[in-house]
């Protein structure tokens, strides 16, 4: 299997995650097979992609006629074996629970063609707890981990398990590429990956400042917003570093090695969050009313528009759509 030659794409749950990975195949003009087991949700799925859609086409990304080619190339069903039944690669986004990853696995080597590989998007799973011993052909199976929504974050972790070829990866990676993702290679299998690691522990930070008294929720909210978070997607951290000294980061290892290091003692160290975040609605509707512009705090539907309007800008100002 070539990357160039994947056309034909299944879906397998049709929640958040998998609605948002059949947007990304179908707007790349990749038939796409969604499949759920309640109709409910695939209904929930057709609705949210005609929404998000909707936010492409107002951005200017899509035509009225783009976008109904893309809806034309997205089949729903009930049916596993339809789904299942020519594939030329699957992305598997049921929910997180062993049992149900597993079954999911087993009527994909019941059902599905050996040859077609297969992304989970797991985030708290390795692929070894999916991907039993049972299983025949392990080497089809990796870690293709999104972040949401999946049709406009860029990046994709690609986590091999101890029966995953290099050639899998290889295939996989180059089929991101080819949808104008950032595919990024993990060299171990890690629990949470890499890019929920990174997300815990700054979430830990947040909390710990809040619970020391040093910054209250909605402003802890909103320094992460407009200071690390809204530089990070430029450049990344290093070359952030790197254009933020006037001696590159050979000045900033200097200044690393003395007063960060006394940083290093001020970091939070608990496991078990000793002053948790409210975490009521009424919360979350003073947070939008306070760091969003009146029309995107209206209700989530908005603000999850003025996001992904936000995302399609960053996506165009990286050329990446
Ligand atoms: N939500 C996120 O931010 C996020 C980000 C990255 C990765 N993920 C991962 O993506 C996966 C899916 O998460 P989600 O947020 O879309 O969950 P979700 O609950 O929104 O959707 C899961 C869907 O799977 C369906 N389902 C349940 N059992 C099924 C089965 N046996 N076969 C087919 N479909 C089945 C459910 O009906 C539901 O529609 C999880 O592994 C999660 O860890 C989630």
């Amino acid at each position: 299997m070539r990357a160039e030659d994947i056309k034909n794409v299944s879906v397998i749950g049709s929640g958040m995650i998998g609605s948002g990975w059949a947007i990304c195949f179908a707007m790349n003009g990749l038939n796409v097979i969604l499949y759920d087991i309640k109709q409910e949700a695939l209904d929930w799925a057709k609705k949210h992609i005609e929404d998000s859609c909707q936010t492409l086409e107002d951005c200017g990304v899509l035509t009225p006629e783009t976008k109904q080619a893309l809806f034309d190339r997205i089949t729903y069903t009930l049916d596993i074996k339809e789904a299942l039944d020519h594939p030329d690669y699957i992305q598997e986004c049921v929910p997180e629970s062993f049992e149900i990853k597993r079954g999911t696995v087993a009527k994909i080597e019941e059902l599905a063609p050996p040859t077609t590989l297969v992304g989970s998007s797991r985030s708290r799973m390795r692929i070894s707890d999916m991907v039993t011993d049972e299983v025949v052909h392990k080497e089809r199976y990796i870690i293709a981990h999104p972040f949401n929504p999946p049709h406009l974050v860029p990046a994709v972790e690609l986590s091999k398990g101890p029966g995953t070829t290099q050639e899998t990866e290889d295939v996989v990676y180059a089929f991101f590429k080819r949808l104008k993702k950032e595919p990024v290679r993990l060299k171990k299998e890690s629990i949470g990956h890499a890019g929920n690691l990174l997300q815990a522990a700054l979430g830990r930070e947040l909390r710990d400042l809040i619970g020391r008294g040093i910054i209250d929720f909605e402003d802890a909210n909103r320094l992460l917003n407009y200071g690390p978070g809204f530089r990070y997607s430029t450049i990344g951290t290093t070359l952030l570093s790197d254009a933020g000294s006037a001696a590159g980061v050979k000045g900033l290892r200097k200044m690393g090695n003395t007063s960060g290091l006394r940083l290093m003692d001020e970091l939070a160290t608990w496991t078990v969050n000793p002053n948790p975040v409210p975490a009521e609605s009424a919360v979350v509707e003073d947070l939008r009313k306070a760091l969003l512009p009146p029309e995107a705090a209206e209700s989530r539907e908005a603000t999850r528009i003025y996001r992904d309007t936000l995302l399609i800008h960053q996506l165009q100002d990286h050329k990446l759509i």
